[in-house]
């Protein structure tokens, strides 16, 4: 039987419009380091991440780019797919919006709900945002422009099917209160609820001008919105509705819906109330953490200030990514990314005072008792701090403080090199002696290490090993010392193994500057790439469309590139100009009107397109016959505008 206590952890399910950028990989990762933790503490965790394929953004991107939407999906997935792979990211399942269990899965939920009466067909009127896909009521709009991301918004009103939101808003105010850990951090709790107090309005939840969506089954010109498309993902996912999977009852309601602040809304009201209409658990906490910032603006793509976590890891190292993503900012808050943070956390945290611990505690060891160190006790000075970390970090990760676990274990890592200086190893390795105090000195920094190493695997999955095999621990024992059964308990003896620096120091100067640059010609090509294109005069309005032709049709228009020989202007008429053109086998005469427009001597010598199989037409009371036409464009102005062919073209070629 298991026994195992489970942990479901999800992250949100991101769009795959653009690649992902750094903002991204701080949710994903701190859910790595949490699913981490807790498989390290014996858990069974289930963790879920996954793509929010469908709407009308996506349709827009993949009509730009001249692909089918699912075919534009497909590739930007495997880049999301590619960029969890770099960052060491542990989840479980991938879940796709496109995936066929899924889309069978909300439309059976779908119907659900509107078969209880919780979904109602009417009449959508609102303000609506497109990159955001929202309808806004008046009220809810900032400065006339839409709450969530600022742009314009525009009346729109379409028949759709609404979801009774507003019938759970004592419900929902009940469970926070009730639930008080149900929303986190607590300050965001209080606006939660004071957007459900100023009234709850009813949820659109279909689209007709969407066609890039799952289709309402018993209403297909509806598509279903994406935000019940995406939300059910957390239970379709374990495979309610579905025979994909079976893990409903295993792992349902989730330990933690892990999200970025904007859409905590989302999952705090609109998808507790379907839970509630469905009659399924509600999720035991979300948590709506901060923005990583950059150049004091939240990254977007659309802004164009993003940070691609590819180039850093592949600059500096996914565990220093991953250690600046979970260290920086205190978890919730706001926070700014900048370069120099990033270098100076590597310098100081991880080269300075990590690596150096390792390679100092190594060097020694192999130095003074060739790699082996013997058992001894702990001292005093670290005894205190190495037996109530474990429960620190714990109690940390309890409350989703990476950053505080973080600076915690460095807490003993510190203490660890101070230790050293302390104790002053070379001192005691000069006196025969010492020798017995050398080697518990040098077993103490060991254990301090192996410790470290042990609590440092959820967030740094790559340097944990590298320490324990330096260390000559197996790696696979460090789980070890984070269980309650076996925590504190330590080795005896360790015989290390010398390895490379865990973190190459980084010349700040040099690399501030490289950046700069970098980032210099990277500005210098999105604006060279977002520069205004040459002025475009307005377009012309068409009023005049032709019935469609098949191309049969239109072959048998012949229009060839003709020379103009000879051209005069004629005493008969002031409108028209007689030409005399060269088809390629004879002279023809064309009498054109646009004397007004060309003097003679523009068009003599010229290459211009004619129409050389148009009936020959009598002009003049037949004094002349005109043999074909000149095409030519009006201008804005009521002009004309003939377009000439160059001379490298043969005269007489046909126009295709
Ligand atoms: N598809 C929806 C989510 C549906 S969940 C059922 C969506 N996708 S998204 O691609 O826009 O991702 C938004 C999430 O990415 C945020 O909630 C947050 O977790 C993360 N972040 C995106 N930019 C971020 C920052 N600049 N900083 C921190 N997190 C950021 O919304």
């Amino acid at each position: 039987m298991d026994s195992k206590k489970t942990f479901y952890i999800t992250t949100p399910i991101y769009y795959p419009s653009d690649k992902l950028h750094i903002g991204h990989s701080y949710t994903t990762v701190a859910c790595d380091a949490i699913a981490r933790y807790k498989r390290a503490k014996g858990f069974d965790v289930m963790f879920l991440t996954g793509t929010d394929e469908h709407g009308q953004k996506i349709q827009d991107k993949a009509a730009a780019k001249g692909v089918t939407p699912k075919a534009y999906v497909d590739d930007i997935v495997a880049t999301v797919k590619d960029l969890w792979k770099v960052m060491d990211v542990s989840y479980d399942r991938f879940i796709r919006t496109t995936d066929d269990y899924h889309v069978k899965s909300v439309q059976a939920i779908f119907t659900r709900l509107y078969e209880k009466g919780d979904i109602y067909k009417g009449t959508y009127k609102g303000m609506y945002c497109k990159p955001c896909e929202s309808f806004w009521t008046e009220a809810q709009l900032k400065d006339g422009c839409c709450p969530d991301c600022g742009g314009p918004v525009y009346e729109a009103e379409e028949e759709a099917y609404f979801f009774k939101t507003g019938k759970y808003a004592d419900r929902l105010l009940q469970y926070y209160e009730d639930h008080p850990d149900f929303i986190q951090p607590a300050t965001r709790k209080n606006e939660m609820i004071a957007f459900i107090k100023q009234g709850l309005q009813d949820t659109c939840v279909s689209r007709t001008s969407v066609s890039w969506g799952i289709p309402v089954p018993f209403d297909p010109k509806h598509t279903i919105y994406v935000w019940i498309d995406a939300l059910s993902n957390y239970i379709t996912a374990l495979g309610y509705g579905n025979d994909t999977y079976g893990d409903y009852d295993k792992y349902w309601p989730a330990d933690l819906h892990m999200v970025g602040k904007e859409i905590l809304r989302f999952h705090t009201i609109i998808w507790p109330a379907m839970l509630m209409a469905l009659d399924l658990p509600l999720p035991k906490k979300v948590f709506g953490h901060g923005w990583l910032l950059l150049g004091g603006g939240k990254m977007s793509k659309s802004k164009g200030n993003v940070v691609d976590p590819v180039q850093l890891c592949s600059r500096y190292g996914v565990d220093a990514v991953r250690y600046f993503l979970l260290r920086e900012v205190p978890f919730g808050n706001d926070g700014a990314f900048t370069n120099e943070a990033l270098i100076n956390r590597i310098n100081t945290d991880l080269a300075n005072d990590l690596g150096n611990l390792l390679s100092r505690t190594v060097a020694m060891c192999e130095k003074y008792f060739g790699g082996t160190v013997a058992n001894a006790p702990i001292d005093e000075a670290l005894a205190g701090l190495m037996a109530d970390l474990p429960a620190r970090v714990d109690a940390d990760m309890e409350a989703l403080d990476m950053p505080q676990a973080l600076t915690n274990i460095f807490e003993l890592v510190q203490r660890a090199n101070k230790y050293i200086d302390e104790t002053a190893p070379w001192v005691l390795a000069k006196n025969e002696a010492d020798k017995p105090r050398l080697n518990q000195v040098l077993f103490n920094l060991c254990s301090a290490l192996e410790l470290t190493a042990a609590l440092l695997q959820p967030y740094l999955p790559n340097t944990a090993p590298k320490m324990a095999e330096q260390l000559g621990v197996d790696a696979a024992e460090l789980h070890a010392l984070l269980r309650e059964e076996t925590a504190g308990v330590i080795r005896s003896g360790y015989t290390v193994h010398k390895g490379e620096a865990l973190f190459p120091r980084i010349d700040v100067a040099k690399e501030i500057a490289y950046l700069e640059a970098e980032d210099a010609k990277r500005k210098a090509a999105a604006e060279a790439a977002a520069a205004p294109a040459p002025e475009e005069p307005a377009a012309a309005e068409i009023t005049d469309h032709e019935a469609e032709i098949d191309y049969d049709a239109f072959s048998k228009v012949e229009m060839r590139v003709g020379l103009v020989r000879a051209c005069e202007a004629m005493k008969e008429s002031k409108k028209l100009l007689h030409l005399t053109v060269f088809d390629g086998e004879r002279e023809r005469c064309i009498l054109s009107g646009i004397a007004k427009w060309y003097k003679p001597e523009d068009l003599i010598g010229k290459r211009v397109p004619i129409v050389a199989n148009l009936a020959p037409r009598p002009m003049m009371k037949g004094k002349y016959v005109s043999e074909g036409m000149i095409l030519a464009a009006d201008t804005a102005d009521g002009g004309c505008s003939i377009a000439f062919f160059n001379d490298d073209v043969p005269v007489g070629m046909r126009i295709h």
